[in-house]
């Protein structure tokens, strides 16, 4: 993705940036200044985007990432938010926020489901149970987009996305699209290197035929089961990557006697240690110190370097 020059622009020079983006889109796409960010993250932190922009179509997607990189301005492609960490002091450049019906529809065709990035994975998983395709019932409780699913692989329950992946389309930062059959994507644990450079506009799901009655009984049980360990106040989902062939970062977190830690608003959940939850009123620095102050611990009592799975962006 471009990099951002310094911008610390005045609001003037910010509305004049979003009247030239906006006179490069159809007048279906939204084109906003100062978007607060907070209220479309599931951790509900953080300040806003200097610019935000919903694009209606592929070509006014093209459009603004042409834009922003001619404006050599930094973007960010928003999906459901839900693994997401914005700082207080809000990104500087452009957000792009795929959630427009375009970008949103889940369609069948036989064993198939055609995805949008802007799909919630709940949807994604309830087409799959009316279609009576099994497999893809993990996705149900992932409180996120089929975009950002892609983008880190996203897992839950045994099942993980490229598993079940047969195509993507992508769109690459001269706004050229193409599709990738899932054998030319190369995917790791928790990421998909494709994304550092192209952005997700959908993707081709496959399903097993499976009765309806087997695929609701994995749906209970995979909801009884999260609903037993994870917390239902507003968080960023598991804040670090399970550390490879060692503990799992929840129980790590656990065994250096750190639930219930808490700097301000921010709370190491007392349900699941891998859970950082907005206990009320937290600030983005609230949880970047809690990080901060479990990552200290793990390394020295542990020798264990936890990477953060959340994504951290904006600044101070
Ligand atoms: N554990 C503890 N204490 C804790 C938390 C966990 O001892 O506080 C133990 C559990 O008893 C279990 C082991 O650690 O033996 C693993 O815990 P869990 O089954 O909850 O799985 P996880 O590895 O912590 C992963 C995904 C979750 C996903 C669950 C359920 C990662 C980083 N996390 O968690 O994904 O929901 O499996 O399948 O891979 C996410 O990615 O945001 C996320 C929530």
């Amino acid at each position: 993705m471009t990099k951002a020059p310094e911008i610390s622009s005045p609001p003037n020079v910010i509305a004049e940036i979003a009247a030239a983006l906006a006179g490069r889109v159809s007048p279906a796409t939204p084109v906003r200044c100062a978007e607060p960010l907070a209220k479309r993250t599931t951790l509900r932190v953080g300040g806003p985007a200097d610019l935000f922009v919903e694009p209606a179509s592929d070509e006014d997607l093209a459009a603004a990432v042409r834009f922003c990189g001619e404006q050599r301005l930094e973007f960010f492609v928003l999906g459901r938010g839900s693994n997401l960490l914005v700082r207080d002091g809000g990104f500087r450049g452009v957000v792009i926020s795929l959630a427009s019906p375009h970008f949103s529809r889940v369609t069948v065709d036989g064993e198939r489901l055609r995805c949008g990035a802007g799909a919630k994975l709940k949807e994604v998983s309830a087409a799959a149970k009316r279609t009576e395709l099994g497999g893809l019932e993990f996705l149900e409780g992932i409180p996120g987009s089929v975009g950002g699913a892609l983008r880190m692989n996203a897992g839950a329950m045994g099942g993980a996305t490229f598993d079940f992946v047969e195509s993507v389309r992508v769109m690459d930062v001269s706004g050229l699209i193409c599709e990738l059959s899932r054998r030319a994507i190369e995917v790791e644990y928790r990421s998909c290197p494709l994304f550092k450079t192209h952005i997700a506009l959908g993707a081709v799901f496959h399903g097993q035929p499976a009765p309806r009655a087997e695929i609701e009984a994995k749906l209970n049980e995979f909801n009884r089961k999260r609903w037993e360990v994870q917390p239902a106040k507003p968080s960023a989902g598991c804040t670090f990557k399970n550390p490879s062939k060692e503990i799992p970062a929840g129980k790590l977190v656990d065994e250096l006697g750190l639930k219930g830690a808490r700097v301000g608003g921010a709370l190491v959940s007392a349900e699941h240690g891998n859970f950082i939850v907005n206990d009320g009123g937290a600030t983005a620095a609230d949880v970047l110190r809690l990080i901060e102050i479990i990552r200290q611990h793990a390394q020295a009592e542990r020798g264990i370097n936890l990477e953060t799975e959340v994504e951290i962006i904006g600044e101070d």
